[in-house]
């Protein structure tokens, strides 16, 4: 398995192969392809076995609604491993040195609530941070301070780039 900080362009073919393989819809395959056209992503990471991508996470930016602050704040997401690969470990790992890798305040995240609260992100909530106007998906919401502090005096609804809102 080898860990790739930086996938590059050529690398959107395999990127998209991956998420349509293992998303039940084309959500994240085409939010993806949206991001890495118009450049939004703000860093990029995979996982590859013999040649073959089994891993993918991506980062954009997000805001907090009517804030203006310095902290840099990652929505993570989304990320992926191959189904042939999962529950083996590996998805631990690639999310320990994907964060490892990137420098930012905090990130946050909407995604499998087993997986990620195992991977030391806290609900959203706790740190005052909603996704939405509604509670649907609150409790899949995730965040996490890269230093603690990172997100003291932050509080509200987190908006992601406006393609994830586009269903
Ligand atoms: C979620 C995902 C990234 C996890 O990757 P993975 O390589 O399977 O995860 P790991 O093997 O490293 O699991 C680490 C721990 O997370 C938990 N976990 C992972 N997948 C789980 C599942 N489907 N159900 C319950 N717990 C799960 C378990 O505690 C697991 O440890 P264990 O296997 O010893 O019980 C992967 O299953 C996936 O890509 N799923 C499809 C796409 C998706 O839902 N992405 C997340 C939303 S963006």
């Amino acid at each position: 398995m080898r860990f790739d900080p930086h996938l590059d362009a050529e690398s959107g073919p395999n990127i998209d192969h991956l998420l349509r393989a293992n998303f039940p819809t084309e959500f994240e395959a085409n939010l993806v392809d949206i991001l890495r056209k118009s450049r939004r992503m703000c860093a990029e990471h995979g996982l590859w076995d013999k040649g073959a991508l089994v891993g993918y996470v991506g980062y954009s930016p997000v805001r907090i609604e009517g804030m203006d602050t310095k902290r840099q704040i990652w929505g993570l997401g989304p990320m992926v491993i191959d189904a042939g690969h999962q529950r083996q470990g590996h998805g631990k790992h690639f999310l320990e040195e994907s964060l490892d890798y990137i420098e930012v305040d905090a990130v946050v995240l909407l995604g499998h609530v087993e997986f990620y609260s195992r991977q030391g992100f806290r609900p959203a909530i706790e740190f005052g941070l909603r996704y939405g106007e509604d509670d649907t998906r609150e409790s899949a919401f995730f965040a996490m301070e890269c230093w603690k502090g990172a997100l003291e005096g932050h509080s509200g609804r987190v908006l992601y780039e406006d393609v994830f809102y586009r269903e």
